[in-house]
């Protein structure tokens, strides 16, 4: 008998009971002074949690709708763009700029790799006129954080308008928007933000928006303009998804109560916990040593187990969901989220349904290895010591 599922995906997150209260309410009008207030608070919040001076736009969108708005506001058809990919969420990014016509230059790393800083260099190097270049921060489909403020160091000294897609990242793991000359950051609400899906939140230097004055893509809903000359009045151009505005708003607030260097802390904690559960499990964990996400843990399963028949087992006989593979590893790996609002005990829940049901398929004894091992790693003992 399970009584609550357990959201283990890498977002939607669960949400905490404060954030749930915070939508039982009525609506009110999004063009009058309640709601400015709301918008300013979520935009100071934000502004905070990016580390940046820059402007905050909040668009009524999931965290592509974000994504694209950056590509419909700063590429122009026929733009050169470089795209440093590693994974499934950074070849959406290059598909998403092919979308609006531009010539999309890959920079493509094996799966489970992290984008090279130098080689980034290198392209930049041989391609003068790609004025914008794309970067994932966290690849949650391989659970990997790529090295951010390398990577946007290199574009910066190139002087190329640096975007990056922090959905999975910003509010979970430590981002410097403004330090690490950083000038489009996206996240969405649904991830360490600890509110539902529905807005997606992004910051826009002085050069990013100099640069949107000569791009010539067709925007409309997404037109940034638009966005902050609405947000200069305490409103959004178009109805904002108000009930998420309601949630981001507490979400944020909890963020601040715990204080950012804590939040970094714990998703730090939780994604080591994950590692040393899943590797007592046998699973092998993916993404390579020392750019594991904080936020996602990627693993190869065990010889013999099946992974979708795993994660249904999971579902039904233990309310646990965990996440597959995408793209081309779909089928072949399990992912499991630890980011919002997630604390060590749900890491235990989650690694001792999964050592029962490897029982369960018939793929190793259920021991309390795997549980032994997510306590030792959050009490800090030894591996030597366990
Ligand atoms: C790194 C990254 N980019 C983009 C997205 C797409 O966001 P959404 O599904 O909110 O559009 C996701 C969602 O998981 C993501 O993790």
């Amino acid at each position: 008998m399970t009584f609550q599922s357990q959201l283990r995906i890498p977002g939607p997150t669960p949400l905490p009971e404060r954030v749930i209260r915070s939508m039982n309410r009525q609506m009110i009008d999004h063009r009058g002074p309640e709601f400015a207030g709301i918008l300013a608070e979520i935009t100071a919040g934000a502004k905070r949690v990016f580390k940046t001076k820059n402007d905050v736009l909040l668009l009524t969108s999931s965290g592509t709708g974000g994504l694209e708005s950056a590509v419909a506001n700063l590429v122009s058809p026929g733009d050169q763009v470089v795209a440093a990919l590693c994974g499934n969420f950074g070849e959406r990014f290059a598909a998403l700029a092919a979308a609006y016509g531009a010539d999309v230059v890959r920079l493509e790393f094996e799966w489970g790799q992290p984008v090279d800083p130098d080689d980034l260099r290198v392209i930049l190097d041989r391609h003068p006129n790609a004025r914008v270049v794309l970067l994932t921060h966290n690849e949650t489909s391989t659970g990997l954080t790529n090295p951010l403020r390398e990577l946007a160091r290199v574009a910066r000294n190139a002087e190329r308008v640096v975007v990056v897609d922090g959905v999975s990242s910003i509010s979970s793991i430590d981002i410097e928007t403004d330090a690490w000359g950083i000038d489009v950051a996206v996240s969405g609400s649904q991830k360490g933000w600890m509110a539902p899906p529905g807005l997606a939140l992004v910051s826009v230097s002085e050069r990013a928006w100099a640069q949107q004055a000569k791009a010539r893509s067709p925007r409309f809903y997404f037109d940034w303009k638009e966005a902050r000359t609405w947000a200069e009045k305490g409103m959004t151009p178009f109805t904002p998804a108000i009930p998420v505005a309601f949630a981001l708003r507490e979400g944020l607030r909890m963020l601040e109560e715990e204080g950012l260097g804590n939040v970094y802390g714990r998703h730090a904690r939780l994604a080591r916990a994950t590692q040393a559960g899943l590797q007592a499990l046998g699973f092998q964990l993916y993404a390579q040593d020392g750019y594991r996400s904080h936020t996602v843990t990627s693993a190869l399963p065990p010889t013999g187990l099946d992974v979708g028949a795993l994660r249904k087992l999971l579902d039904t006989n233990y309310g646990v969901v965990i996440a597959g593979g995408q793209g081309k590893m779909t089928g072949k790996m399990i992912r499991v989220g630890h980011l919002g609002a997630v604390a060590e005990g749900d890491v235990v829940q989650v690694i001792w349904a999964i050592e029962q049901a490897l029982e369960e398929l018939d793929v190793a004894p259920a021991d309390g290895r795997g549980v032994a091992a997510v306590t030792a790693s959050v009490q800090g003992v030894p591996a030597a010591a366990r």
